[in-house]
């Protein structure tokens, strides 16, 4: 497999002095511990990272409310833009090393982790501009004429990061962007799996002119370093992305100070194909909104309901299209799909992919690890299943993994009832040329994000957040500046 000697890693990687980034600089655990984190395109060792626990978090936690409460506190609302726009700069000129990491990091292909480039330069401008919009208001009162009242908005204070692996580098910037746009400070928290590119920007931040202590980073493991952040006394907010049982923890650790809370939880959207839809664009967007990320991703519309007329010629132009696709060395330009996270992740899917079997799902392509000159990375190959009931184990779990399961329908009603029948409502999508079909689903689907005739777009200023069980608090736009800041009444006797 061609991939890169070591000589052509970052020296981020090679130097292997990292330690959890604390006030501005590295920091060794404080019980010394240090992890293995792997390459998952090669299963060999990248690097090690500190192996945090309470301790380190404390250190970090410390550190935030410093600086909340020092020189961040005095940044201007103008002064914090400003420095959102050189941080813009400063991650522009500096990108190729970011994306060469986290594709080393995670297994994404390097040409998607290029690709996101645009995508997290358009954030740091969306956030750019909110920090004018920390805002509250004058409103006329029932008091009389000698009160005066207004509202005012201030930082919740230290905010605590919780982010999986599946795409950290862009991911961050959701708890990042809303924390430095309204004055709050941040600690970290990395998958234990992805932690590379969180650090690196960590200390582009400082170098980008970001006060010390503002953004500080502990790396380990979700029930050491990331229980003992959402258990700290002095975290005022946890912004956390991850699995629905994760978040159930997060909610009982908040309980310890009322922490405030943001949830981006699992998925298991639908993707309704009617057989009016043009399935040139349904067939590839259909199932790019599966296999992207090798299936890791929240919103993917892993849900696939396919009108039984069109259904057979469908599947057999899905199962040409995921045939198609180059799965391998995530550094290859041409490599469409790479490895999954870990081996644990890959042997999850696998495993859902048995299920899937034994449940009496037709299995029409793939579903197996890959051999070969990958055979050491975790790589699955893109996987299909026909004819899923919506009652099967692979309908109702999320698999994360390049796993799609092809379900059946013959009214719009049908696919609305079976479409929302899910713990879940993190995404949705529909494909069709019928307006009264497109307006049924975008009203009806119950999910956080419909898509129509496209699948898997976010923009920051709109922002995207859950139903149900795939959580709460919305990520981007307005309100999720919003939800970073307190806010105060103020009611003022003038006589
Ligand atoms: P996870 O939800 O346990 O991990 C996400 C983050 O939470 C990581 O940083 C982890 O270190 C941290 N964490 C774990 N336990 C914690 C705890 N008790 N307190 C505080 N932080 C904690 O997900 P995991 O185990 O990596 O993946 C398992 C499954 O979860 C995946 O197969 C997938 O189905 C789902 N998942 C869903 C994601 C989504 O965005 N919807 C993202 C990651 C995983
Ligand atoms: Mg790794």
């Amino acid at each position: 497999m061609n991939n890169p000697t070591k000589t052509q890693y970052p020296t981020f990687v090679t130097r292997g002095s990292t330690g959890h980034f604390i006030d501005g600089g590295w920091q060794e655990a404080v019980a010394g511990r240090r992890m293995d984190t792997r390459n998952p395109s090669t299963g060999g060792i990248l690097t090690t990272l500190a192996r945090g626990d309470a301790a380190d978090v404390d250190r970090a936690v410390l550190s935030a409310r410093r600086a909340f409460d020092g020189p961040w506190s005095r940044f201007t609302p103008h002064e914090r833009q400003a420095l959102l726009h050189k941080v813009h700069d400063f991650i522009d000129q500096n990108y190729d090393e970011l994306a060469l990491l986290e594709s080393l990091d995670m297994g994404v292909p390097l040409s998607r982790a290029q690709g996101f480039k645009q995508n997290i330069l358009k954030c740091i401008l969306f956030f750019a501009s909110q920090t004018m919009n920390c805002a509250g208001q004058t409103i006329p009162n029932s008091l009389g004429g000698k009160y005066t009242t207004l509202t005012l908005k201030a930082p919740v204070g230290v905010v605590g990061g919780i982010i999986p692996w599946n795409g950290p580098l862009i991911s961050q910037w959701w708890v990042l962007g809303a924390a430095l746009a309204t004055g709050c400070t941040v600690v970290m928290k990395p998958a234990e799996d992805a932690s590379l590119t969180v650090l690196r920007t960590a200390e582009f931040l400082c170098e980008a002119g970001l006060p010390e202590g503002v953004v500080n980073v502990v790396t380990g493991l979700g029930t050491e370093a990331g229980a003992a952040l959402a258990a700290h006394p002095d975290v005022d907010r946890i912004a956390f992305t991850g699995s629905t049982d994760t978040g159930r923890e997060i909610i009982r650790a908040s309980a310890t100070n009322i922490k405030r809370l943001q949830l981006e939880l699992g998925g298991k959207s639908p993707d309704i194909v009617f057989a009016d839809a043009d399935l040139d664009r349904a067939v590839p967007g259909a199932a790019m909104g599966v296999f992207s990320n090798s299936g890791q991703v929240c919103f993917a519309g892993t849900r696939l309901f396919v009108e039984r007329t069109i259904q057979h010629e469908f599947v057999e132009r899905m199962v040409d299209f995921g045939r198609s696709l180059k799965v391998g060395d995530p550094l290859d330009p041409n490599t469409d799909l790479g490895p999954l996270i870990s081996q644990k992740q890959m042997e999850r899917v696998l495993d859902y992919v048995s299920v899937g079997d034994d449940e009496g799902a037709d299995l029409v392509l793939g579903g197996n690890r890959m051999t070969g000159d990958v055979a050491n990375g975790y790589f699955v190959e893109p996987t299909i299943f026909n004819n899923v009931s919506n009652t099967m184990t692979i309908a109702r779990e999320e698999i994360f993994g390049p796993v799609i399961s092809i379900i059946p329908f013959d009214t719009a009603g049908e696919a609305l009832a079976l479409a929302n029948d899910t713990v879940y409502g993190l995404g949705g999508a529909v494909w069709t040329r019928d307006i009264s079909t497109m307006n049924t689903m975008m009203h009806g689907i119950k999910a956080g994000t419909v898509w129509v005739n496209c699948y898997g777009l976010i923009d920051p200023s709109v922002g995207f957040g859950g139903y149900k069980q795939s959580g709460y608090g919305w990520k981007g736009g307005p309100q999720h500046v919003d939800a970073f800041l307190y806010q105060k009444s103020i009611c003022i006797n003038s006589d």
